[in-house]
């Protein structure tokens, strides 16, 4: 069936999917948040005072901002929230990258969250890509998700020391 604009109107099963993907990254909001949440009372060391209250900024940014944005398109598209927080997890696409044993290893947990938010970053251009020119509403969503979450990556990349950045690329070559 034509649109008003002689567009497609969007079918069931790309609704369906782009209610899956956004559910997933409803998710993947709740897990960074926490493991931020994590790594600000876990580092330890002479910057970590700093580094710490960052990954707290950021904690609430992914659970206040980004999981409310995308809980209240949700709600839009008439989806429930799971209601067992295992079943979160589970739907998790990106869950989270291995975090150091060691407190001290600040670069170490630095780079699990850079991990994380490159595959935040994947996330979004996959559902701006799947909701482009089909679903507006939920592709604008994407956006600004994305913008977040390279600004994100880019503040984490400079809380790296020198020794931190080449670990980094090395563990991204792989
Ligand atoms: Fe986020
Ligand atoms: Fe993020």
């Amino acid at each position: 069936m034509s649109g008003l604009y002689g567009h497609e109107v969007t079918r069931d099963a790309d609704m369906e999917l782009i209610k899956k993907k956004l559910l997933e990254a409803f998710a993947d909001e709740w897990v960074a948040g926490y493991y931020y949440m994590l790594t600000a009372y876990t580092i330890q060391g002479p910057n970590s005072g700093e580094i710490a209250e960052h990954f707290m900024e950021e904690s609430r940014e992914e659970i206040g901002k980004h999981a409310k944005m995308i809980a209240d398109r949700l709600e839009e598209l008439g989806v429930d929230l799971p209601r067992d927080f295992r079943k979160l997890y589970e739907i998790s696409g990106c869950k989270y990258p291995p975090i150091p044993e060691d407190p001290f290893d600040i670069d170490g947990w630095l780079i699990a969250a850079i991990k994380a938010e490159i595959c935040a970053i994947n996330a979004y251009k996959e559902l701006y890509h799947i909701t482009h020119g089909k679903d507006p509403a939920t592709e604008e969503l994407a956006e600004d998700l994305l913008r977040d979450e390279v600004r994100h990556r880019t503040e984490l990349m400079n809380l790296l020391s020198r020794e931190g950045l080449k670990r980094l690329e090395e563990e991204l070559s792989q």
